[in-house]
């Protein structure tokens, strides 16, 4: 039975090596992908594979279609919005995700991006500090209460806004509990999002959400480009020469946004927020471990294509 590891972006060398070990230990052959520049690369490698391991990699149907052995699809990371869901399904594909694995990695890239506008790009001027200025996380998941806790230690007062997750669970953390979009933009200095990208979410942070903020906001995305509308967003920030947007979630218009904005943007080249040696291995690992889970026993704890 062949496990392919299909990273387009790949994994730490050290992650790689444990994944190999996991899988083959458990009498799997395993196959690697990496850095592949188109589709069809990918369609081919899966052509006799069991088990797809994966990142941000785009599993559609017409990549389904052309694995008819597969049985499993794991996610290493948490967004699956980059796999076909109906389809997997309908062809009795388990897709998987690796939950809160990689979530410190992201967390701390939001306060290198935080403290990155605080202090103007490093450009010389006088900038400001983060301890005492009040941060709102839009959803409390894994890397909303890994950026809560990493934000205590600022001593930054921490708000979040998420209907899924219980006030008291936010409490507990020290954490105010928000209850309307409204609240967390007006009434933080800093907002990190950390929604995902669900046909709800998608544009859903545009022109009126950000010239909500107070003077001096800053918009930190790490989640995924889709939940922004691009238009509404440059519009934010014509109007607000005050307002910072940094995003580890390159938008279409980055390069306008650049040209037009200078400092007051930043955009890492491509999603670096779980790219660390320590997320690698977590979310690696704890695939390859799913994925014999899954072959071997049928477990099926982290499927999110029910
Ligand atoms: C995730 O959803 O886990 C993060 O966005 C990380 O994605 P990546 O594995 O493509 O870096």
């Amino acid at each position: 039975m062949k496990v392919l590891v299909a990273t387009e972006k790949p994994f730490a060398a050290v992650a790689v090596d444990g994944m190999r070990k996991v899988i083959e230990e458990a009498g799997l052959e395993f196959e690697l992908l990496e850095k592949y520049k188109s589709a069809d690369e990918l369609k081919a490698a899966a052509a006799n594979a069991e088990a797809i391991i994966i990142r941000s990699d785009i599993i559609n149907a017409d990549i389904l279609e052309a694995a008819p052995k597969l049985k499993i699809v794991v996610r290493a990371g948490a967004g699956y919005d980059n796999v076909d869901l109906e389809t997997s399904k309908a062809q009795g594909v388990v897709v998987q995700n690796t939950p809160g694995q990689n979530s410190n990695a992201v967390a701390e890239l939001v306060f290198g991006m935080a403290v990155m506008a605080a202090r103007n790009s490093y450009n010389g001027t006088s900038g400001t500090e983060l301890r005492g200025k009040r941060l709102g996380l839009q959803a409390y998941g894994q890397v909303g209460r890994n950026v809560a806790r990493i934000a205590q230690g600022f001593n930054m007062s921490v708000s979040a806004f998420d209907p899924y997750c219980p006030d008291e669970v936010m409490t507990n953390d020290g954490v105010k509990p928000l209850h309307s979009v409204d609240d967390l933009y007006s009434g933080n200095d800093i907002v990190s999002v950390h929604i995902p990208a669900t046909p709800e979410t998608r544009k859903s942070i545009g022109y009126f959400t950000i010239t909500n903020m107070p003077l001096g906001g800053v918009l930190i995305n790490t989640a995924r480009k889709e939940v922004i509308d691009e238009d509404g967003l440059a519009k934010a920030l014509r109007e607000r020469p005050d307002i910072k947007y940094l995003a580890d979630v390159k938008p279409d218009n980055a390069d306008a946004l650049k040209a037009e904005f200078g400092d007051r943007v930043f955009f890492t080249p491509k999603k670096m927020g779980a790219q660390t040696a320590e997320a690698n291995i977590n979310a690696g690992i704890a695939a390859a471990r799913q994925v014999v889970a899954y072959l071997k026993n049928g477990e099926n704890r982290f499927q999110v294509n029910k």
